[in-house]
């Protein structure tokens, strides 16, 4: 099993150019699922959830092909933007089973394509994972809203969607409504809106995730020729749509990935500057960044989710308060970056977590390298340090990875950062990426230099964010 062993204590300078978004990536290569033409998406990036996903579409009649100009870099360098096609040549399984969903929770957005265009979807329940129970109760809800009867057979959610006047299988549009104790649900959304394309008549969804994951969504279904107002707000209301054709559309950049790095700029006092970066979809972040005394530069440039901007520190952090919520609010996937950050600010900062209450494993691995973290329910607070240490430090899930891989940029001495299988689902070969940053990092497995891993040279992953 892989691990990243860091040397602190090294500024990051230099360029980084974002990738596509995983979380965009996900619905939209499961959204091929409803049609048979073919769906071209770019700048997909390289990661073991995208290899998932296309062994789960392939399962369900999907096949996903590369172009063949498309190269594997050599070992260090990052890979060329990337162009997948998927089509759908076989349209009748149903079943997402379980060895493959619970590799993966995002498995769960082919549930709303395979429903619309099949008449019926059997998904595994995905289960918990390492940051909280993650029911799928709304999206069940929401679907069940269109038409479908929902039953529970073996561990699987089986839907069926009801009969129309000529005897098909077909959704029927309805006033969804979405909001959970949590917020709205992100995936949820994205399964009823692309359930919602090919039903009979209007569905308006209220309380609507109003991610830019999801906006990106609705851009390649209306490219697919379906009929969506309003994504990116809480309302979105879709007139359903008799068939949907092929399309093709470079996905947005990932935000997360952006606010990873921006944060590793900050935390080693450096300076980096980020090109292809959705500047516009991470205000809370940046005004987070801003408090704590990171400088965030933007160069003018007419496309805000197409930024360049520099990130730069040259003065002691400040203490900041944090509450995660739904977008446009603070993104949960940026908080164990952000704890990780402010460990070394200098006071008191507060962190709540409100969209996943339990997100806060990386906090016991954090302490083990100095951070002094008092957690009480769904809140921490982090009494800022003057310095952390290095460490060996166990990787709980994806995001939460990237906070310890953070504070070992910034520790003193050599941190171990085990199972970074969790990593390289979500961020695309963020070792190199951030050694061409001049972070001291390499990759070993059991104790050795690693190469790369080669495409599907993963082991298994619990599921995560
Ligand atoms: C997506 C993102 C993940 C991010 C999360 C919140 C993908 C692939 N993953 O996950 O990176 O951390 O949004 O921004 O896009 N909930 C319910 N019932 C449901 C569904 C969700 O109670 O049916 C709760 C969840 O437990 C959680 C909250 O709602 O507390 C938000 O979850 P949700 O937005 O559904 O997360 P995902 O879509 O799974």
């Amino acid at each position: 099993m892989d691990a990243f062993v860091i040397r602190g204590g090294r500024p990051l300078v230099g360029q980084f150019r974002v990738n596509g978004a995983k979380n965009a990536a996900l619905p939209l290569m499961a959204a091929a699922l409803l049609t048979d033409q073919p769906v071209t998406l770019r700048d997909v990036p390289d990661l073991s959830d995208v290899r998932n996903m296309r062994t789960l579409l392939a399962e369900l009649g999907c096949e996903t092909q590369d172009p063949p100009t498309q190269f594997t870099p050599p070992p260090g360098r990052p890979s060329p933007p990337r162009t997948l096609t998927l089509r759908t040549t076989v349209g009748t399984p149903v079943h997402a089973r379980y060895e493959l969903v619970r590799t993966m929770r995002a498995s769960v957005c082919v549930l709303g394509p395979l429903l619309a265009r099949r008449g019926r979807a059997r998904v595994a329940m995905p289960g918990g994972c390492a940051i909280g129970d993650r029911p799928i109760d709304l999206h069940l809800r929401g679907l069940a809203a269109l038409g479908a009867s929902v039953e529970l057979d073996a561990g699987d959610a089986v839907l069926t969607a009801p009969r129309g006047p000529g005897g098909e299988r077909r959704l029927v549009g309805a006033r969804v409504y979405l909001g959970g104790r949590f917020g709205s649900t992100v995936l949820g959304t994205a399964n009823v809106m692309a359930a919602a394309t090919l039903a009979r008549g209007r569905t308006l969804i209220e309380c609507a995730a109003c991610e830019p994951e999801i906006a990106d969504l609705a851009r390649l279904l209306t490219a697919m020729g379906a009929r969506i107002d309003g994504a990116g707000t809480p309302r979105i209301v879709v007139d359903g749509v008799d068939r949907l054709g092929g399309a093709d559309l470079t996905l947005v950049p990932d935000r997360i990935e952006a606010g990873t790095i921006m944060a590793a700029a900050a935390i080693t006092g450096g300076r980096v500057t980020l090109t292809n970066c959705p500047i516009d979809a991470l205000l809370a972040f940046t005004d987070i960044l801003t408090a704590a005394g990171v400088t965030v530069e933007e160069e003018p440039g007419a496309d805000l989710m197409r930024a360049t901007c520099v990130v730069s520190r040259d003065t002691p952090l400040r203490p900041a308060h944090v509450t995660t919520q739904p977008h446009p609010g603070f993104p949960t996937d940026l908080q164990a970056q952000t704890m990780a950050l402010l460990a070394l600010a200098r006071g008191n900062s507060v962190i709540t977590e409100r969209v996943f209450p339990q997100r806060f494993l990386h906090v016991a691995e954090l302490t083990r390298m100095g951070a002094r973290l008092d957690h009480e329910g769904p809140s921490v607070v982090v009494s800022g340090v003057d310095r952390l240490v290095g460490a060996p430090v166990m990787a709980s899930d994806l995001r939460a990875s990237a906070g310890l891989v953070l504070a070992g940029l910034a520790a003193q001495g050599e941190t171990t950062v085990r199972r970074v299988y969790h990593l390289d689902r979500g961020y695309e070969r963020l070792d190199a990426a951030l050694a061409s940053l001049g972070a001291d990092i390499r990759r070993v497995r059991d104790g050795q230099p690693a190469a790369p891993p080669a495409v599907g040279d993963f082991a298994p992953v619990a599921a995560g964010a």
